[in-house]
């Protein structure tokens, strides 16, 4: 029987954090048993912001030893970088003809990231969501493992292969493609952390580029740090309560419960059944040793790996020789069906 196709990604631009490992990461290891699995370093995604050049050799890098150290399996599944394999740029120049401007200009995520100088970000951020369904519909994923904030830009892959799929019909039949070329990828999005907040302010996402280190858990910070940035978390007054209904309107509080219930693989009912009445200095210390436990061996095994480039280069390599079939073949029908 053939399995059914995973595609996810995460962009190598640094300070990979407890809500990438949450939201993404660890969720692209459970769903190895039951899919066939493709993670991408989206490495052209990078430089839709300012990158330095070297450090950006370095963040692809280290995000190859997160997956790893996380526990994809580079054999079974496919890691790879998104820069070596050419149908992801060509793919997503074919879809800038099929997606509308009007889709684009409801991308929440470009609003945020873009801010008030719209007119001087680059065009690449603004088409990002066009390579983003290139890089799911190059492999003609089933489904996409992300965080919250991702599920918009799956919807609008869904809209771009369907716009394709009937702009295209007649090609696509006459072609032998049958009725539809691509198919419709469904967002992964599930459990309590699909959106893990920031540890300064209840209300924004934990972020990459968040000016403040204590506002996220790095995937390598050391045990000490990790118990740090917990004790100095920010939190409400109030006891912890004892419904998850009761965390509603306390938003640090609902964040680091839910933290908690994730990496302990136990429900929030469960943990507050453990602590309710209790005061944070309480829960914060079981926290940190959760965190130290599970977090402590992946940020080692990080290093273990980044301090072997020869390898994660060899990762990358042969995970993009093998995903480069897959997408030539996508690529060239395509081109078929185009007219090329
Ligand atoms: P970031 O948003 O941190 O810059 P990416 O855009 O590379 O990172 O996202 C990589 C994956 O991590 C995506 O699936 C995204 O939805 C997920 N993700 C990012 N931030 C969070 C968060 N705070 N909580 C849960 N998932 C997140
Ligand atoms: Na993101």
């Amino acid at each position: 029987v053939l399995k059914q196709r995973v595609f996810s990604g995460v962009q190598p631009t640094g300070n990979l954090h407890l809500g990438n490992y949450l939201g993404a990461i660890s969720r692209f290891v459970a769903f190895q048993n039951t899919y066939d699995c493709i993670y991408c370093v989206v490495d052209l995604h990078a430089i839709t912001v300012p990158q330095e050049p070297q450090a950006l050799t370095r963040q692809i890098r280290e995000v190859t030893a997160a997956f790893i150290a996380c526990g994809v399996d580079p054999v079974k599944h496919i890691i790879f970088n998104q820069s070596q394999v050419a149908g992801h740029a060509e793919l997503a120049w074919v879809f800038n003809c099929v997606a509308r401007i009007g889709w684009m200009n409801r991308m929440t995520q470009f609003k945020e990231k873009a801010g008030k100088d719209r007119e001087n970000v680059s065009l690449g951020l603004y088409a990002y969501p066009s390579l983003m369904a290139a890089d799911i519909l190059l492999y003609r994923a089933h489904a996409v493992p992300v965080g919250e904030d991702q599920k918009q830009h799956v919807e609008l892959t869904r809209d771009i292969a369907q716009k394709f799929n009937n702009d295209f019909a007649e090609s696509i039949a006459r072609n032998g493609f049958g009725e539809t070329f691509f198919p419709l990828p469904e967002p992964l999005i599930q459990g309590v952390s699909t959106r893990v907040m920031s540890l300064r302010d209840g209300t924004k996402k934990m972020s990459k580029s968040d000016p403040s280190d204590y506002s996220r858990i790095n995937l390598t910070d050391d045990a000490d740090t990790i118990a740090q940035k917990i004790r100095k978390a920010k939190t409400d007054p109030e006891p912890l309560p004892e419904t998850v209904e009761e965390l509603a309107g306390r938003p640090e509080a609902e964040n680091l419960v839910g933290i908690f219930a994730t990496l302990a693989g136990r429900t929030r009912e469960d943990v507050l059944r453990e602590f309710a009445g209790g005061q944070f200095s309480t829960f914060k210390g079981a926290l940190v040793d959760i965190a130290v436990e599970k977090l402590g061996p992946i940020g080692a095994e990080m290093q273990r790996l980044v301090a072997d480039p020869a390898y994660i280069d060899s990762v990358l390599n042969d995970g993009s020789r093998r995903v480069r079939v897959i997408a030539d073949e996508t690529f060239n029908a395509v081109k078929d069906i185009l007219g090329f």
